[in-house]
C-alpha cells in the first residue's frame, strides 16, 4: 500500500456557464521519500487537484474519486479527522503565500499555535522547535526573526518561512504548489536544494506542482503532465524528460527557459490554454497541436499504456514514432 494513493480524482465546479470539470480522472501513487511532479500551464488543474486532496476546494467545487492516506480516504473523512491529518501528517505550501501566513500575527505566534494544537507542546517547547524549523530552512538569526511579521521578510525568506511552517510537524507528505514561482533563479535553486535535503533527512514524500518542467528536473521520480484537467502523459521523470512521447510534453520541454538565452523562453507553445467551460470534444490539446489530424478534434484519446514502455501512460492518437522533438529541445 502506497503512502498516498489517489484514484480517479475529478473536480467539478458549478459555474454560471454550467458544470466545469477542472480535474478529470487523475490517479497516482506516492511512496515515502518519493517526489511526484505535476506539470502544466496555467489553468490545467494542478492546484485544484491538490486542494481537493486537502479538502480545501471553493464552496462551488466538488471532488470525486479517492485519496487514500494510510488507507483513510481524505475525500470522505469527517472534518475533525481531516483536521488532525492536515497541516500535521499531510502539509501544503500554498501558491499564494498569504493563504498560509496571517499578516496580522508574528511568525512565532503562527508557528507555536500549530505545534500547540497538533503536538500538544507548551509555548516554550513550541518556541524552541520553531527556531529549529527556521534554522532548518536556513533563515539567518532565526531566534530574532521569529518575532517578526510576514511582511518584514523578503520574498525568498517568506517562502522559506512557509516551507518551515509546512514542515513544522514533520509531515509524511508535503504538497508544494509552485513554491518557487516569482522567485529569482538563485533563490529557486536554493529552495529546490532545500526540499531535496529535507527529503533525504526525513523521507518526506513530495508532490511538486509547477508550470516549468525545468524546475522538476532532478527532483522528481514521477511526472504527471496535465492539460485541460486531463493527464496527457505520466511516467518516470527520466522517461518524460529524455523520451517524451506526447506533443504537449514536447511543447513544455521546448518552453523551458534557457540560461544561455538569459532565462528567456525560446519556444512558447503557440495559442492559449483552453477555456475549461468549452473544451474541444476530442483531445483537449487539439487546437494547439502541430501533429493534430481530423479525428483529434472529435475523438478523445484514451489514457493508455505502451507495451514497450512499462509504467508510461499517454493520451494521444498518434504513436510515439510519429511524434518527434523539434530541433534543439528535449534536454531538461
Ligand atoms: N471556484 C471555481 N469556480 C469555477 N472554476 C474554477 C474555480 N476554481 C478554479 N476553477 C477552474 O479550474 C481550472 C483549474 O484551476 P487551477 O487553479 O487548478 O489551475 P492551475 O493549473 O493551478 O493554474 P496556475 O498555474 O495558474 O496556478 C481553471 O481553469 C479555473 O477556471
Ligand atoms: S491526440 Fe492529436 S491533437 Fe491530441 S496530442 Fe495527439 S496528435 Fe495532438
Ligand atoms: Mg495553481
Amino acid at each position: 500500500m502506497s503512502l498516498l494513493e489517489v484514484k480517479n480524482l475529478s473536480v467539478q465546479f458549478n459555474t454560471p456557464d454550467g458544470l466545469v470539470t477542472a480535474v478529470n480522472d487523475i490517479s497516482f501513487a506516492l511512496e515515502r521519500g518519493q517526489t511526484l511532479g505535476i506539470v502544466g500551464e496555467s489553468g490545467s488543474g494542478k492546484s485544484q487537484a491538490v486542494l481537493a486532496i486537502m479538502g480545501l476546494l471553493a464552496i462551488n467545487g466538488r471532488a470525486s474519486g479517492r485519496a487514500l492516506f494510510e488507507q483513510q480516504d481524505l475525500l470522505s473523512l469527517p472534518a475533525r479527522a481531516l483536521n488532525s491529518i492536515r497541516g500535521n501528517r499531510v502539509a501544503m505550501i500554498f501558491q499564494d503565500p498569504m493563504t498560509s501566513l496571517n499578516p496580522y500575527l508574528t511568525v512565532e505566534r503562527q508557528m507555536t499555535e500549530v505545534l500547540e494544537l497538533h503536538k500538544g507542546m507548551t509555548r516554550s517547547q513550541a518556541r524552541v522547535r520553531s527556531v529549529q524549523a527556521l534554522d532548518a530552512v536556513k533563515i539567518p538569526e532565526a531566534a530574532r526573526r521569529l518575532g517578526m511579521y510576514p511582511h518584514e521578510f523578503s520574498g525568498g525568506m517568506r517562502q522559506r518561512v512557509m516551507i518551515a511552517m509546512a514542515l513544522l510537524c514533520e509531515p509524511d507528505v508535503l504538497i508544494a504548489d509552485e513554491p518557487t514561482t516569482a522567485l529569482d533563479v538563485t533563490v529557486q535553486a536554493q529552495i529546490i536544494a532545500l526540499l531535496r535535503d529535507l527529503q533525504r533527512d526525513h523521507g518526506t514524500a513530495i508532490v511538486m506542482i509547477t508550470h516549468d518542467l525545468g524546475v522538476v528536473a532532478g527532483l522528481c521520480d514521477e511526472v504527471m503532465v496535465l492539460y485541460g484537467g486531463r493527464v496527457m502523459e505520466q511516467g518516470s521523470a527520466e522517461s518524460i524528460f529524455y523520451q517524451p512521447t506526447h506533443p504537449y510534453t514536447l511543447g513544455l520541454l521546448a518552453a523551458i527557459p534557457r540560461i544561455e538565452q538569459g532565462g528567456q523562453t525560446l519556444l512558447a507553445i503557440p495559442g492559449a490554454p483552453p477555456n475549461m467551460a468549452r473544451l474541444p470534444a476530442g483531445c483537449p490539446f487539439s487546437e494547439r497541436c502541430n501533429w493534430a489530424e481530423p479525428r483529434c478534434a472529435s475523438q478523445r484519446p484514451a489514457l493508455s499504456a505502451l507495451s514497450d514502455r512499462p509504467g508510461l501512460l499517454r493520451a494521444c492518437h498518434k504513436s510515439p514514432g510519429e511524434i518527434s522533438l523539434p530541433a534543439g529541445t528535449g534536454q531538461a
